[in-house]
């Protein structure tokens, strides 16, 4: 193994060479992709993150230095100096920038020796996922995982570039911060000093923002670490990264018409092209009715058709019953959908069950051939008819109705407009669908715990319009709430704040809390709220999610170097791991077993 001297200066990266450089000497540095042994011609494939330059070594090298390439396997760390020459033409490689040249090794050094890697440095692995995050360094050497992180530092970068433009003041907001009240999600950190207290890390750093408003510093911005303890998904991870902001006296509009700006910046400067026209803006009403969903994928169709007012007294029972439940009976018209044999369209409807849908009628109309269906001889003519020429069925197309409570059709049918559409090969992850979501309600009730929960968080301010309901009808009040949908997932979040003591009180109060409680967890929101209280809003963007949808992956861990799996572990250093009793002695911390009875 060989060491660096002052000597060696690499002079570029291995794939910044070109034809330029033809006859120069340089010096580059990386690790063996692969080496070829031919005998009296040696060949070695030299990676760094830029990409590769091929190494040549032949019977007029340096015997020493032939020698030294002939020992280089796999994974080596070489630094190779040589001049800069053309491939033979039948040795050009096309696939690769750099494939019409090649260095002519004089001096070679190998930087480190390495083992045979558990799975191959190539692009697009099919390696088992726990094996690639068990070693994540080295999943992270592959060509794509580079490109992923990378372009996620440019699309950081780039929001930096944009707020900074924009008046916005990079604060940071403290990681250990007082429990929240709905905590059931906050990582707990416990206090050395003070035995039997504990800090919270931020879900958010929501509430600070507010106050740096009260601060008067205008407009905030962070790259800000939040951390939620709560069921993993594919687009979700235990901590991640928002581009968390606030603005003082703007309205909603102006909120987010300067994160449209963002993003529109963002797509320019990454992809090179604009974003064209102005986002869609959609009340979370007409969301719900027209998509089933509050983060509508509007690449495709198949919208939701409210068939409740033409099927109240049609005879069958199941959609009878769901109609005067006050629930409803929809449909989706999946277009071309016939094409789906009897076999999909039993899968769909176990789909549409996992979404707690009873069932799901179908009406399958091929081009060639007879109109099947779980429903139309309960039904009349008129009445299939009817249904038909409401959703705009023709030969081709598959009908989906769900009859149920609201939500539950809601969730089915606007899972499965997705499903078909994914299925009929429709979404284009490069075909960017944004729009805004707006006027969400404040409020959700939950059946299970008899009360009020804030949809978005307890700091939104009600519509001004709907503030009279606030008492007498709190599930009716719509919030000056928006969210940021990117083909069917949601980018971002937030809203205007509520700004005065008063209000904050009465919504504490609507979500169940005493005074006293108030007091002892926001005390100092009201308290900050007495001394002038700019108007306020904003907005975070997960930032994750965001370069996960711009680079069209699915999986959020593609796009974080050292991400957590479905448990919240960590593969790699394996953690949470148990801790030391000298360690929770000193923070006044006792284990107890789950099993045992205390
Ligand atoms: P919200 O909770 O909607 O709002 O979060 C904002 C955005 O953060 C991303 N996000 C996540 N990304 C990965 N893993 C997670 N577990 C996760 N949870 C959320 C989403 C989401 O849209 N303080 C408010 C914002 C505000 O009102 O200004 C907030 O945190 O993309």
């Amino acid at each position: 193994m060989a060491f660096l001297t002052n000597e060696d200066k690499r002079t570029c990266l291995c794939a910044e060479l070109s034809a330029e450089h033809l006859g120069q000497r340089v010096c580059v540095m990386g690790w063996a992709q692969k080496q070829r042994d031919l005998g009296s011609l040696i060949f070695i494939d030299l990676r760094d993150r830029s990409g590769i330059i091929q190494l040549a070594f032949d019977d007029k090298t340096d015997r020493e230095v032939f020698d030294t390439a002939f020992t280089v396997r796999s994974e080596f760390v070489l630094c190779a100096k040589g001049v800069v020459r053309c491939r033979g033409e039948e040795a050009v490689n096309k696939n690769i920038p750099t494939g019409g040249i090649e260095i002519f090794v004089d001096e070679l050094k190998v930087l480190s020796s390495a083992q045979t890697p558990p799975f191959e440095i190539v692009e697009n692995s099919n390696v088992n996922g726990e094996l690639r995050l068990r070693h994540r360094y080295l999943d992270l050497r592959r060509p794509d995982m580079q490109r992923n992180i990378m372009a996620r530092s440019r699309i950081t970068k780039l929001a930096r570039d944009y707020y900074d433009a924009n008046a916005f003041i990079d604060i940071e907001t403290p990681n250990l911060i007082k429990p929240t009240p709905e905590g059931a999600r906050d990582y707990l950190v416990p206090s050395r000093v003070h035995h039997g207290s504990f800090y919270a890390l931020p879900q958010s750093p929501q509430l600070y923002k507010q106050l740096l408003m009260v601060s008067g510093f205008d407009r905030y911005f962070q790259i800000a670490r939040c951390f939620r303890d709560e069921d993993l998904r594919a687009d979700r991870q235990p901590e991640f990264t928002q581009i968390d902001t606030e603005m003082s006296f703007v309205t909603a509009d102006e909120v987010m018409n300067m994160h449209e700006g963002f993003l529109k910046y963002m797509f320019k400067n990454f992809f090179g092209k604009e974003l064209e026209g102005d986002f869609v803006r959609m009340p979370y009403r007409e969301a719900m009715d027209r998509f089933g969903s509050d983060k509508p994928d509007i690449r495709f169709g198949f919208e939701l058709n409210d068939l409740s007012g033409i099927l109240a007294d049609c005879g069958f029972r199941i959609f009878e019953d769901a109609i005067s439940a006050g629930g409803s009976v929809r449909a989706i018209n999946v277009k071309g959908g016939a094409k789906f044999s009897r076999k999909e369209i039993d899968s769909l409807v176990e789909f549409a069950k996992s979404y707690h849908a009873k069932g799901l009628a179908w009406l399958k109309w091929p081009v060639d051939g007879d109109i099947s269906s779980s429903y139309a001889k309960m039904l009349s003519f008129e009445k299939n008819e009817e249904i038909k020429a409401f959703v705009d069925a023709q030969a081709g197309d598959l009908i989906l109705i769900v009859a149920d409570k609201n939500k539950v059709v809601f969730d089915a049918l606007g899972a499965l407009r997705v499903e078909c559409a994914k299925r009929l090969g429709l979404l284009d992850p490069f075909d960017f669908k944004f729009l805004w979501v707006t006027e969400f309600p404040l409020l959700e009730y939950s059946e299970e715990d008899g009360r009020f929960y804030a949809m978005h968080h307890p700091f939104t301010s009600p519509m001004d319009e709907d503030l009279q309901y606030l008492d007498s009808d709190p599930g009716r009040v719509r919030a000056k709430a928006y969210d940021i949908v990117l083909n069917g997932t949601e980018l971002g979040g937030g809203s205007i704040r509520i700004h005065s003591s008063e209000i904050q009180k009465k919504m504490f109060e609507v979500l169940g809390m005493t005074e006293e409680e108030t007091q002892e967890k926001f005390g100092f929101l009201l308290e900050a709220f007495k001394y002038g209280v700019p108007p306020h809003g904003g907005l975070a963007f997960g930032l994750d999610r965001l370069v996960t949808l711009t680079l069209g992956l699915e999986d959020i861990r593609d796009v974080i170097a050292f991400p957590k799996v479905q448990n919240a572990s960590e593969l790699m250093s394996k953690c949470p791991a148990p801790t030391d009793p000298a360690s929770l002695a000193e923070l006044g911390i006792a284990i107890i077993d789950p099993k045992s009875d205390n």
